[in-house]
């Protein structure tokens, strides 16, 4: 080999008396391995599924390559799936027609909708070898897509946050008497976590826990969900509020993340959540020190359908992008991620 000299000759010696190296650690994948102090673990994840009504459905969603929505028989094998990777825990999604959507998102707390029927069964299947969690939000239930109830103003039409809260308490308590182990508010209506905490233990649910959305940005990042949950806001009339800024945080604040967290802790969550995660990596760095409640971060459809674009342009190898990006959510202070890569990820090696 030959080397090519440097076109200017330095006519001075270098002085050189290097006597800290941080190369030295870096000498072969043994020595990187020794020294590197964030791990990715199966259990670290909270794989999310979509669970639809009927039987042998297997639906998959076009914004999200690779993640379908089920049917509860469908979803069992995937649960299964799930389990023999190392993964312990799972978020339910439910989906319903729009013929069952309304006003009032009745549907959300049906004791036979499609995620207390795929609770009931998966206690059936699995005991208490998997954490059981669902979503609890009225986006996907409420006709206009919003994840609260809506009434009249003078200023038109506006989310009604306090007549929303006995509607989301009513829903997590559905969940936990179809058998939850945690409920996940992620409707940003402020007292939920107060709410639900006082439904679910009233009731005798007091052991199950709550996740909160605590952290969650008015995001761009959102918009696979919304196809596969048809929970877009806005649809039908123009008087419908076009997006959930006046719920969701604004995402040039920061200062107001920690009291969020700082509220929901207060109200008794038992968990906190940053959403979505990769553009929000310093919030969950600054919240860490601020909670010693688990963290998770969910990397949201968004940021997954960014990767699978990517990937199939040949821009990224998905492999390493993949690993590295979800090494860095928990390097940044997440002790659980959300991640629709989490099976494929484990299941190929990726991690
Ligand atoms: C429901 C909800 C949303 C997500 C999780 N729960 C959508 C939204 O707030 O519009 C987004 C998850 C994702 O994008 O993967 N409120």
């Amino acid at each position: 080999m030959t080397l090519t000299q440097p076109k200017r000759k330095l006519n001075q010696k270098l002085d050189l008396k290097l006597s800290k190296r941080p190369r030295r650690l870096r000498s072969s994948e043994a020595m990187r391995e020794l020294v590197a102090d964030t791990f990715l673990q199966p259990k670290d994840f909270i794989a999310p599924f979509f669970v639809v009504s009927g039987k042998g459905e297997v639906q998959p969603i076009t914004a999200l390559p690779g993640v379908s929505r089920f049917s509860v028989d469908q979803l069992m094998p995937q649960l299964e799936r799930a389990l023999n990777l190392g993964i312990k825990s799972v978020v339910l999604f439910g989906v319903v027609p729009e013929g069952q959507k309304s006003a009032y998102a009745g549907a959300a707390s049906d004791a036979s909708s499609p995620v207390n029927r795929a609770l009931r069964e998966a206690r059936k299947h699995f005991g208490s070898d998997l954490v059981l969690m669902t979503d609890v939000c009225l986006c996907a239930y409420t006709d206009h897509g919003h994840c609260g109830l809506l009434k009249s103003s003078p200023k038109g039409l506006v989310i009604d946050n306090d007549a929303s809260l006995e509607h989301l308490a009513s829903m997590a308590l559905s969940h936990a008497e179809a058998g939850a182990d945690m409920v996940s508010p992620s409707d940003m209506m402020d007292g939920r976590v107060a709410a639900i905490r006082q439904v679910l233990d009233h009731e005798g649910f007091t052991e199950v826990a709550i996740l909160s959305y605590a952290v969650k940005y008015a995001s761009a990042f959102y918009g696979p969900f919304r196809e596969a949950a048809g929970s877009s806001p806005s649809k039908g009339s123009s008087e419908i509020p076009k997006d959930r800024k006046t719920y969701q945080m604004d995402f040039r604040s920061s200062l107001e993340a920690l009291r969020e967290a700082q509220l929901d802790e207060d109200e008794g969550a038992d968990m906190l959540m940053v959403k979505p995660a990769l553009s929000y990596l310093d919030i969950l760095a600054r919240l860490r020190p601020q909670t010693t409640l688990p963290l998770v971060a969910y990397n949201v459809s968004g940021e997954y359908a960014m990767f699978k674009a990517a990937a199939a342009a040949g821009a990224l190898d998905e492999a390493l992008a993949v690993q590295e990006a979800l090494t860095s959510i928990k390097r940044a202070g997440a002790n659980l991620i959300i991640s629709y890569y989490a099976l494929e990820a484990l299941e190929k090696g990726w991690l």
